[in-house]
């Protein structure tokens, strides 16, 4: 049988015979690239997937959720589901994690951005508060000052996707990788799944010799750590934790001892794979919250979470399903190899409902919906939770960790990420007795941006020439 056959016979098998009708039609490269993309899709799989998660309306995924159990450094946080532990035990372990070289940066950065309406990868985004430089720009400094104090390499790896890897490739060359040596970082691209007629379950022809097609989500991380061989080189360099954070938040903490302190702890967690949260104040409030489903931790997405759940409180008033996922792992090197090996089929599928402009494969006529017409599926690297024996969740401190930039305006938009940086720093100058301006409702008055390369934190500004006092709706920056 002829490659093309056979592509046709399994394209007929899972229902999907519209994908080859037209391919006879395309010139031979544009022929080569359907046939190529085709045989990568999962065809055996397609028939179970396509029922279960695009056909079939979600269930309610929160309905037995109970709150997760978290732990916390500060007192002020404890409460029925977070528990004390210490932090300067945990920083040790941490730190001596970094000093031996046992830590990897990694970011995910595959996604489209579509709600920023910013047309490049997200991470070229000019997000600091004074001088705007891009998000990658600003986790690259604070490898460079992390690896000035641990007196380590840190290697840094980066999921892209198809969309958006040429893009940010170029973008490290064009800026010299920020500095950091080239061969410390390496980006790989994702996954990608077709997007399925919402009523039908037929993949989308986005042109007339190109399915619809879009990252497979940040579950896709671990096959794609896997097989970029990532994880390989982690293993031959002594990598056994990998630091994991989202493109979109400024303040992430790319190394964080305390945490990766706790992920180590055997009394604590079970070393594979450890979550931050911090608390939501919001009942509404966009963030997944963890949560446990028939004694499995996961996250539960805030469309998933009922109005109830949402609101509902605890003896002492607090909500009860309030931690809010930031998006921050660590997984051992292990676990995520388990999970890319063994553990891929246990991530469950995610349906997101969207609009998807496509062409009819054997007329050409385009469809450009008003109203959403298509399934996207996507895994989500949190599922993995559930696999992990005993997960642990460290609750952080928002105003120093969590400024995400994901809307154009509004709620976690560059502006509110923006004057949430200048809180932190314009606090960090305090501390260091700079007397910095305020508004009436107690945001700084004016942007300040510190350069993780002149400090990590408060402490670090000990050695620094500073002002002993800001202007007014003025800019500093150090
Ligand atoms: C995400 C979390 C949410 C959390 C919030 C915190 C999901 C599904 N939800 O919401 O629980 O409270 O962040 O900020 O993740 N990405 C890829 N490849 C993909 C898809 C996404 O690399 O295929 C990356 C994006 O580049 C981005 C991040 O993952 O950095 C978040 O993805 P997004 O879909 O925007 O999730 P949120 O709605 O922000």
């Amino acid at each position: 049988m002829s490659r093309f056959d056979s592509l046709r016979s399994q394209l007929e098998a899972c229902g999907q015979s519209h994908v080859s009708c037209h391919i006879d039609q395309l010139g031979t490269d544009a022929a080569e690239a359907l046939m190529r993309r085709i045989e990568s899709l999962p065809l055996a799989e397609l028939p179970s997937l396509i029922q279960q998660f695009v056909l079939t309306p979600p269930a309610c995924t929160g309905g037995d959720l109970q709150p997760a159990q978290c732990v916390s450094v500060d007192s002020r946080r404890v409460c029925e589901s977070v528990s004390l532990v210490d932090e300067s035990s945990l920083r040790l372990r941490g730190e001596s994690m970094l000093v031996e070289g046992k830590v990897a940066a990694f970011t995910v950065a595959g996604g489209q951005g579509t709600r920023l309406g910013w047309a490049g990868p997200k991470g070229t985004f000019p997000a600091s508060a004074v001088t705007g430089k891009p998000l990658f720009r600003l986790f690259a400094e604070q490898i460079m000052a992390a690896q000035q104090k641990w007196g380590r390499t840190i290697r840094w790896y980066i999921l892209t996707s198809e969309i958006n890897d040429a893009q940010t490739r170029a973008f490290f060359l064009d800026n010299r990788c920020f500095g950091l040596d080239r061969r410390q970082i390496m980006m790989f691209p994702q996954g990608v799944m077709p997007a399925f007629d919402m009523k039908t379950g037929q993949i989308l022809f986005e042109s007339q010799g190109e399915l619809a097609m879009s990252p497979n989500g940040h579950g896709g991380s671990f096959a794609a750590l896997l097989s970029s061989g990532a994880i390989d080189q982690m293993e031959g360099r002594g990598v056994e934790a990998i630091s994991y954070f989202q493109v979109d938040n400024p303040l992430a903490p790319v190394l964080d001892p305390v945490f990766l302190g706790l992920h180590a702890d055997e009394s604590l967690s079970s070393g594979e794979f450890t979550s931050k949260m911090v608390s939501k104040t919001d009942p509404g409030e966009k963030v997944g919250v963890f949560g446990s489903m028939n004694g499995r931790l996961g996250v539960v997405e805030y469309s998933d979470l009922s109005t109830e759940q949402a609101q509902s409180v605890d003896d002492s008033g607090r909500l009860r399903f309030a931690a809010g996922n930031v998006a921050m792992h660590i997984m051992s090197t292990d676990f995520a190899r388990r999970v890319a090996t063994a553990g891929q089929d246990d991530l469950p599928w995610h349906r997101a409902v969207k609009k998807v402009s496509c062409i009819d494969p054997q007329t050409g006529d385009r469809h450009v919906p008003d109203e959403p017409n298509a399934v996207k599926v996507e895994r989500f690297v949190f599922d993995a939770m559930g696999i992990a024996t005993q997960p642990a969740i460290l609750e952080v401190s928002r105003s120093a960790e969590f400024a995400p930039i994901k809307n154009a305006t509004g709620p976690d938009s560059a502006e509110s990420s923006k004057q949430m940086q200048s809180d932190l720093y314009g606090s960090w100058l305090e501390q260091a007795g700079v007397s910095v301006p305020r508004r009436d409702d107690g945001g700084v008055d004016g942007a300040i941006e510190i350069s993780p390369l002149t400090a990590m934190s408060a402490s670090d500004l000990e050695h620094v020439e500073l002002p002993s006092e800001l202007t007014r709706s003025g800019n500093f920056t150090c």
